[in-house]
């Protein structure tokens, strides 16, 4: 946090990509306006009388099924910028398009009701209802935003996980890898536009880490669009593209590589990966 006191005037404009910029490649995902769009965004934190500037003038777009690693060391800027994403927290200046809406400066009552219906969030730590079994903590969220058949939608999550049978299971019943997995059923079960999930291998060995991937993997390839704060380069390497932050800007982004296929994407991320 000290690191980026210090320079708290002139929040300066650094806008390394242009949202919704195409350049001529032929997939129909280019046609479509983008899920997310962020127009220089900042978020400024005052701390007694220091201002600290967490996202300093931030533009992205990310489009449907794009599968996204956000990196960058501490105090980069990550949770902020999935805060924002998140609809937890709203920007200081700048916009933020979700599904065209501009939902950056909506009340906190606008903004749960948009989380609950567009967003899956995956935390590091699970975030389960300790005393309630895997099909009440997928169903119970469903209840706020009215959605119907909410049983059967619990019950397809849960499958589509591979978990319907621990059901009836106690988070502390069960292990880390499922406890995740039962997150990710309570994050697709309300069908989001985006999931976004911070670190969330990172309380699992890496046996476990790479099945919830596996999993996530799996989303993406039925159409899911994916956001993920991971600092761990084997995770950012199975995304489609990398979005690297250094104090509260973006510093490197191989978005043009989800553009051009995913086999360019990833060969980019290796280069980026193998940077010290
Ligand atoms: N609620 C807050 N109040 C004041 N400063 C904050 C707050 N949240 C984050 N910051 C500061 O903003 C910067 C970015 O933080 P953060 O987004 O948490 O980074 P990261 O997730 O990459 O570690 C840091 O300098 C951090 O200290
Ligand atoms: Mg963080």
């Amino acid at each position: 946090m000290a690191d980026s006191a210090n320079n708290v005037e002139g929040a300066s404009v650094t806008r390394l990509t242009q949202p919704g910029h195409t350049d001529g490649g032929s997939s129909p995902a280019q046609d479509v306006a983008p899920v997310i769009e962020l127009i220089d965004l900042h978020k400024t934190y005052r701390v007694g009388t220091e201002l600290v500037h967490a996202l300093r003038g931030t533009s992205l777009a990310i489009r449907e099924n794009e599968y996204v690693a956000i990196m960058g060391a501490s105090g980069s800027g990550k949770s902020t910028m999935l805060n924002i994403l998140g609809c937890l927290d709203v920007p200081t200046d700048g916009i933020y398009r979700l599904r065209g809406q501009d939902v950056s400066r909506l009340s906190q009552t606008k903004l749960a009701g948009i989380r609950g219906r567009q967003i899956g969030f995956i935390f590091q730590s699970f975030e389960l209802l300790g005393r309630t079994t895997a099909l009440k903590n997928v169903e119970l969220p469903l209840r706020y935003t009215r959605a119907r058949h909410r049983r059967q939608r619990a019950i397809e999550a849960l499958e589509r996980v591979s978990l319907l049978d621990r059901a009836h299971h106690r988070p502390n019943q069960l292990s880390g890898g499922q406890k995740q997995r039962v997150a990710i059923a309570r994050a697709l079960a309300q069908k989001p536009a985006i999931i976004l999930a911070d670190e969330p291998t990172g309380n699992l060995d890496s046996t476990t880490g790479e099945e919830i991937m596996d999993i996530l993997d799996g989303l993406h390839a039925d159409g899911q669009t994916i956001i993920i704060v991971t600092h761990e380069d084997h995770i950012a390497r199975r995304c489609r593209r990398t979005i690297r932050l250094k104090d509260g800007r973006i510093v490197l982004d191989t978005g043009d590589g989800a553009r051009s296929g995913a086999g360019a994407a990833a060969e980019r991320v290796d280069e980026v990966a193998s940077k010290p």
